[in-house]
């Protein structure tokens, strides 16, 4: 919208924050996403294979959740960073295609749509589980499968039933729309209180500076993140050093060590 000039005012990018997106993303959709599919399903999830469709902050969340619990987890990407990312934090990275055939519980998190098509739908295993935790329901094509479909019916509450022709049952939680709302009862306090700490002080920051500020996207100003994560840290009880004056003249020179 900035580079097409129809914002009508500046806007502060909160979920690029590192306060927000290092934790209520990583951490908070990590946990929250786990607590649906268990809620919605009660399944084990230690010896699963469990597959992850994105691996940016939401998806490293969820990958490391469900490999502490003991799943063997499979990352599915399209960038080669994050794919290699995937691969040196010692997940299996495979297509889609191939993912399809092996997982037991699949979860999208990458923003985009139609990330699970009808052909993979048709490729899974009888008795899989199909959940999304990244944007809206459009990441999985339910239309594609219920095009597909011979019949669907509520299992559990926000567990949906699909059977293929020929018998194979694809099970889908909370209707394709976000697992952790849909059947959990999303983030934490615990960690939504620094995304509403980032929103609430950049707020203040635009009221502030508003008027010298353009129709532009800003950044979350880097001492708003620093205060959120101080703060954050005093009520955890953590103390952190500091750094001496000698020490900040020496990460700050370039004539020493060189
Ligand atoms: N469930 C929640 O409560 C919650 C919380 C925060 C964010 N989100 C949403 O989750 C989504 C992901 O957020 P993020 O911070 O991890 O974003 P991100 O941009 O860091 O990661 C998304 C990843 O998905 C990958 N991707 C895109 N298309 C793909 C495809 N077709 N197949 C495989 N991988 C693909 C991208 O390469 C990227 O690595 C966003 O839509 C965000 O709004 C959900």
């Amino acid at each position: 919208m900035e580079e097409k000039k129809v914002l009508a005012y500046p806007i502060v990018a909160v979920n690029d924050a590192d306060t927000k997106h290092f934790f209520d993303n990583r951490y908070g959709t990590g946990q929250s996403t786990i607590d649906g599919i268990l809620r919605s399903t009660n399944i084990l999830i230690a010896g699963s294979r469990f597959v992850v469709l994105g691996y940016g902050w939401c998806g490293r969340g969820v990958a490391s959740r469900a490999r502490g619990m003991g799943a063997e987890v499979l990352v599915v990407e399209v960038d080669p960073l994050r794919a290699l990312e995937a691969a040196m934090d010692g997940f299996r990275v495979v297509p889609v295609a191939e993912a399809a055939r092996e997982g037991d519980v699949f979860v999208t998190l990458t923003g985009n749509l139609k990330v699970i098509r009808a052909e993979h739908f048709e490729a899974m295993k009888d008795g899989a589980i199909v959940a999304n935790a990244g944007h809206f329901n459009v990441e999985l094509d339910l239309e594609g499968l219920a095009a597909r479909a011979a019949s669907k019916r509520t299992v559990r509450a926000s567990v949906e039933e699909y059977v293929l022709p020929g018998g194979k049952r694809i099970y889908v939680l909370g209707e394709g729309r976000l697992v952790n709302l849909a059947a959990a009862e999303g983030h934490p306090a615990g960690v939504m209180d620094m995304s509403f700490a980032d929103q609430a002080l950049s707020s203040a920051w635009i009221a502030r500076e508003g008027r010298r500020l353009e129709k532009k996207v800003y950044r979350v100003p880097h001492e708003i993140d620093r205060e959120v994560a101080a703060l954050k840290l005093a009520t955890m009880g953590i103390r952190i050093d500091r750094l001496t004056d000698e020490q900040a003249r020496y990460l700050a020179s370039w004539e020493m060590g060189t």
